[in-house]
């Protein structure tokens, strides 16, 4: 199997979160739980209910789907059942694992109960209303109150082992692009071309896309979120690809143009300048900078130009875990970014009937500035394939 210029690495059962410390979890690991039970003791609660899965791997390293997490001041209980028999041994085995026979939210009621838990912290946005009034149903002694975003904040700042992971998502992302490149011809349908990227993207050690790849031709790229198809690919085609590689539980998101052979005339003027403003968004990005002013750095540049009711989408978002997290950069945060956190910067302009065109890379934002991590070519002479 070819993988060029991409290391071995980290391929679906890898969790580098759950290397061991002796008898205890690994530093990363406890580092986490120990800021956790910190913002924990602050709200008075007695035990954390962690019910989201990135969540409940990021704090443990714990990678068993359906199941739940709680945290004591000094224990943490995994609630699973005998799937995950391996991913306890293997991620979590410092923890206490409890196997459930029945249903994983009596096995919560019965823990709290066993524990003594008071008061029991649980994540709203990761919580029906249904099972809470079950849990409210079906608890003696303990009262739940709703935990403030104590993951969703951590999450928000990368440390170097997630940035050293999310590298190599985006470094399979790029080598999968690149092999796909060479291989488009007329004639192919989006769906064809969106399988050859994902095919690609685990052959060189992704577990799966980070989210379904966009492949959209022509006016099927005015929808920002378009829906490959049958649409075939011809001579003089655009070609927008947005696409993303999990890696070690991380994602990568990128967006590049293709056009085949040549570029379409209208959209050589409007590559133009989606590029122009995706370049200024990128520089806005630094320490203390507000996510709007960062946004109005690349929207401005579109109004400019006269596009601007057609840039429809926020800038760029928050990376990791999850595909979409926090932070929002987007004209509706005043939040200052913050060395640590990794975002998207994806200005697009989409012409209904005529055709969308986005460039978006991953940006990390450092104490004095920021690094792209992304590194395919953006010119759109580089973007033109099948000379
Ligand atoms: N890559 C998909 C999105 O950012 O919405
Ligand atoms: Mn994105």
């Amino acid at each position: 199997m070819r993988t060029a210029g991409v290391s071995p690495g980290f391929g679906w059962t890898d969790n580098v979160m759950s290397k061991r410390n002796g008898r205890g979890p690994s530093a990363v690991i406890a580092g986490r739980l120990a800021q956790c039970r910190r913002s924990l003791r602050k709200a008075g609660a007695g035990a954390f209910l962690v019910t989201n899965e990135p969540d409940y791997f990021y704090l443990t390293g714990f990678s068993g789907e359906e199941s739940a997490v709680m945290i004591t001041p000094r224990e943490v209980h995994i609630l699973t059942d005998a799937r995950f028999l391996e991913e306890i041994k293997d991620e979590v085995g410092w923890a206490r694992s409890r196997l459930r026979k029945g249903f994983l939210n009596d096995e919560v009621v019965k823990a709290c109960e066993e524990l003594k838990v008071k008061k029991l912290a649980v994540q709203s946005k990761h919580l029906s209303v249904g099972e809470h009034a079950e849990f409210r149903r079906k608890m003696r002694g303990t009262r739940l109150v709703l935990a403030p975003p104590i993951v969703e904040t951590m999450r928000r700042l990368k440390d170097e082992t997630e940035v050293a992971i999310m590298r190599r998502a985006i470094d399979v992302a790029e080598e999968a692009f690149k092999t796909t490149c060479k291989s488009i011809r007329p004639g192919q349908t989006e769906l064809e071309l969106a399988a050859r990227l994902e095919y690609e993207m685990k052959c060189r050690g992704a577990s799966s896309p980070a989210f379904p790849t966009i492949c959209a031709e022509g006016a099927n790229a005015a929808a920002p979120h378009a829906r490959p198809g049958k649409r075939k690919v011809k001579r003089g085609s655009s070609v927008l690809f947005d696409w993303g590689a999990r890696v070690g539980h991380y994602c990568s998101d990128l967006t590049r143009m293709v056009f085949v052979g040549s570029i379409p005339p209208r959209l050589r003027e409007v590559y133009a300048v989606c590029l122009e403003a995706q370049l200024a968004g990128v520089e806005a990005v630094r320490p203390g900078r507000r996510m709007c002013d960062v946004d109005e750095a690349a929207r401005s540049v579109i109004k400019k130009a006269g596009y601007g009711d057609k840039f429809t989408h926020g800038l760029g978002h928050g990376l990791g875990l999850n595909v979409h997290e926090a932070p929002s950069l987007s004209w509706r945060s005043k939040e200052e970014l913050v060395p640590g956190m990794l975002v998207t910067v994806e200005p697009g302009i989409y012409l209904p009937g005529v055709g969308g065109v986005r460039i978006e890379d991953d940006v990390l934002v450092t104490a004095r500035g920021h690094r792209v991590l992304t590194r395919l070519d953006k010119s759109p002479e580089g973007a033109v394939v099948g000379r």
